[in-house]
Formats: C-alpha cells, sequence, structure tokens
C-alpha cells in the first residue's frame, strides 16, 4: 500500500461563528483537506456545541469533506439529520454504542463514510472488531469536550498500535489524531503513524489561518 497523503482537518470548534462563511472561506484557501465538526451535547461530553443546522450552514459554504464528529450519547437517534445537513463522514464514539456495529452500519446505510473513535483512557480493544468495517479510525488525545486542551502524549503509543491493527485489516482505513496538534507535535503524530491530524486551536487562535494550516502541514511533511 502507497502512502497515503496527510491530510489537514481543521476543527471548526475554535472558529468565529460571528464570521463563519470567512472562516470556511480562508480554510478552503489555506489548503484544508476536510472540515472537522465537534457536535456536543452536554452529556458524554461536558459542553455544548452545534447541531444538524450548523453542519448544513458550513455545505452551504464548501464543497470540501465534512468529518462530523459526534460527542453525544444515543448517536443512531441523530444519523439521518446529520446526513440531510450534508455529511460526508461521521464518526461515532465506541463509549456510547452498545451496538456498534448496528450504527456504523447505518452510517454506511445512509451513504456516508463511518468513522469510530475512543476516548484516551478507553483501549483499542473496543474497536478491534469494528475496525474492518470503518473507513477512519479516530484516536483523541485530549479528553473530548473541549478545544485549546494539551496533547496526551501516551497517544504515541496508541496511535502506533492502532496504524499496526488497521495494516493487518489489509483496508485504507483513515487514522485520525484529534486534539492538541499543533506544529509542535504533528510530525511525531504523523511518524507515529496518523495520516489526518484535526487541529482546533492551533489553526484559529492566531491571525493567520493560511499561514496556521502551511506550518501544519509542513510539520507534518517534515
Ligand atoms: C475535542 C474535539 C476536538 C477539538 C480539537 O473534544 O473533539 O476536535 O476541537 O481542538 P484543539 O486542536 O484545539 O485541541
Ligand atoms: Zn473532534
Amino acid at each position: 500500500m502507497s502512502k497515503p497523503k496527510i491530510l489537514i482537518a481543521p476543527s471548526l470548534l475554535s472558529a468565529d461563528f460571528t464570521i463563519l462563511s470567512e472562516q470556511v472561506g480562508e480554510l478552503e484557501k489555506g489548503g484544508a483537506d476536510w472540515i472537522h465538526l465537534d457536535v456536543m451535547d452536554g452529556r458524554f461530553v461536558p459542553n455544548i456545541s452545534f447541531g444538524p443546522m450548523i453542519v448544513r450552514a458550513v455545505r452551504s459554504l464548501t464543497r470540501l469533506p465534512l468529518d462530523v464528529h459526534l460527542m453525544i450519547v444515543e448517536p443512531d437517534r441523530y444519523l439521518g439529520a446529520f446526513h440531510d445537513a450534508g455529511a460526508d463522514m461521521v464518526t461515532v464514539h465506541a463509549e456510547t454504542c452498545p451496538h456498534l456495529h448496528r450504527t456504523v452500519q447505518a452510517i454506511r446505510d445512509l451513504g456516508m463514510k463511518p468513522g469510530v473513535t475512543v476516548n484516551p483512557a478507553t483501549s483499542l480493544d473496543a474497536i478491534g472488531g469494528i475496525l474492518p468495517s470503518v473507513d477512519l479510525l479516530l484516536l483523541m488525545s485530549v479528553n473530548p469536550g473541549f478545544g485549546g486542551q494539551k496533547f496526551i502524549p501516551g497517544s504515541y503509543k496508541k496511535i502506533t498500535a492502532a496504524a499496526g491493527m488497521i495494516r493487518e485489516t489489509g483496508r485504507e482505513i483513515r487514522l485520525q489524531v484529534d486534539g492538541g496538534v499543533d506544529a509542535s507535535n504533528a510530525g511525531d503524530i504523523v511518524r507515529a503513524g496518523a495520516n489526518v491530524l484535526v487541529a482546533g486551536n492551533s489553526v484559529f487562535s492566531g491571525k493567520d489561518i493560511h499561514a496556521a494550516i502551511g506550518r501544519l502541514r509542513e510539520a507534518a511533511n517534515g
């Protein structure tokens, strides 16, 4: 299998929502590959963000793939709504899905790409069985709920182990890392085996979104 291109997926959680369309335009100009949308319900995670309405608004602004990360309980109830809003990929937490296979199948049946993820403290054993059925494995490198947290260094070992599990499936499954990713650690994260980098704070906190994506990409490829 050839080495996949490293993809940058900025998380809109840290965007300025008063100028959402400009911010999405900046992401496009800056060369973002996907847009990562963090949906939080105040139950699975201690924060509330946004739902399908914002996904729909972003869909109307861009043709970039929309990568929706559901940090919500009972995600099955909302898959149709996110599909109708224009999501291309939907990632669910193993911790929220008692019937993970059914949920993943439902995402695929709707015509979206299924992803699965685990919190930092959840073992990869939780996703071993479902891995051959998904297109994306997301590893949380912070405890989900907030942008701008510090990358948990223990994640490197997990990334390498996950990359090995993906190789064993023989399928092209993207390995995405989410939380505390910036230009200082992107290189190490990619060397550990990741090929999709989610970044919120490091993309949106400065003045120049374009430059921030460039720095991330350079570090990731360097
Ligand atoms: C955390 C979210 C992340 C977060 C990433 O719950 O899943 O996508 O927004 O933001 P940074 O890059 O700021 O850690
Ligand atoms: Zn996320």
